[in-house]
């Protein structure tokens, strides 16, 4: 029975390193990768592809990491990954030299070896951190001095805003993102806070077929969403898709939708439903369907929405989601993963392990 089992590891290592090759040949390397280093994904094949999201710096100039450098290790020691991974760092420039990425990574490799991963955990944790350079722009028709021109809300003009406009439209374009299946976005100061998940977040995406995964659904303050109701509730009106998708997903309208009158404002002042974005996982291309795409167009076409009036990306969240995806069918609230915001734990839930 020896001769059988030599020819199986010799297949084996043949089939090893074909694999390798395979892999080193398909990485498609857009971003640049200081000291050769080449992202090692998961070598069991997943039928989908995805990502963690992390948007470590909207402006340029340094921002402190040392809230990142515990989120990280947490997300990666207390979810039972099926598979590796990318972690991606979307950042303003401030991780543009190899000096400052191996400096963070030198600083991760610390951390982690705290929250007591092991080498080769920290190792593979590491090799699979990528650095991706993503700039934001004001819009044409919104001044620097924002401030000047009154914004609703002018608290860190204007990195806030361009977070909330990235994260409302922009990311379903970004060139590392836009062909993944799934991503899930964490905040520095999101904390997968304690072992307990007994699936992994991607797989019971996959497994039960969910196009997107919330961890919370408080509303946002009307003061900060004014004109949304208008807006959409004008979209609506003009795309009788959207109204009867609206209908079948049970969303409520605050009164007078339809009272005539330039007098009336619409929902004012009235608070809108939003899905906290902190733990924001998605379908992709879900949020890339052509009737998407198009409303996305047209949330984009007035940068006053975003950079005025300060609308967020959490009620934007949940005005996609109810207008375009079926809430029933394809959203779940992911409160078996036990996660907290901040210093705010999140109220947990049961965890059925995955079927198969
Ligand atoms: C999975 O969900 C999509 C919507 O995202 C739906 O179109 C499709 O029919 C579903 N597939 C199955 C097998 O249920
Ligand atoms: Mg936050």
């Amino acid at each position: 029975m020896a001769f059988p089992k030599r020819y199986f590891a010799i297949v084996a290592v043949a089939a090893a390193i074909l694999l390798y090759l395979a892999r080193t040949q398909n990485y498609d390397s857009w971003t640049s990768e200081p000291g050769g280093r080449i992202p090692v994904y998961s070598a069991d094949a997943a039928p989908y592809t995805a990502a963690i999201v992390y948007l470590v710096s909207v402006m340029p100039g340094p921002r402190s990491p040392d809230r990142l450098l515990q989120s990280i290790p947490l997300m990666q020691k207390n979810i039972p990954w099926q598979h590796k991974w990318p972690v991606l760092l979307l950042h303003a420039g401030m991780y543009d030299t190899a000096e400052s990425q191996l400096e963070f990574l030198s600083r991760l490799r610390d951390s982690s070896e705290q929250h007591g991963l092991t080498p080769e955990a920290t190792e593979g944790l590491l090799g699979r951190i990528e650095f991706i350079t993503t700039h934001h722009d004001l819009p044409e028709g919104i001044p620097a001095d924002g401030v000047a021109d009154n914004p609703i809300w002018s608290g860190e003009w204007p990195a806030y805003h361009h977070m909330c406009a990235f994260f409302s439209y922009k990311i379903f374009n970004h060139p590392r993102i836009k062909d993944l299946t799934y991503y899930l976005r964490l905040d520095d100061d999101s904390y997968v806070r304690a072992p307990g998940a007994c699936f992994d977040p991607f797989e019971y995406m996959h497994i039960h077929n969910k196009s997107f995964a919330f961890r919370d659904d408080p509303v946002d303050a009307g003061w900060v969403t004014e004109g949304m109701w208008p807006f959409v509730s004008n979209y609506a009106q003009n795309h009788p898709e959207v109204e009867s998708t609206l209908v079948h997903n049970g969303w409520q309208w605050p009164g007078g939708r339809f009272w005539p009158g330039p007098s009336h404002k619409f929902g004012e002042g009235v608070n809108f439903p939003s899905f906290e974005t902190n733990f924001d996982l998605v379908k992709v291309s879900r949020f890339r369907t052509p009737e998407m795409m198009e409303f996305l167009h047209e949330l984009a076409s007035d940068p006053r929405r975003f950079y005025w009036q300060r609308w967020g990306d959490a009620p934007v969240r949940a005005a996609e989601v109810y207008m375009f995806l079926d809430v029933a069918e394809e959203i779940h609230r992911m409160c078996e993963i036990p996660y907290a915001h901040k210093d705010r734990p999140f109220e947990d839930c049961e965890c059925v392990p995955l079927a198969g």
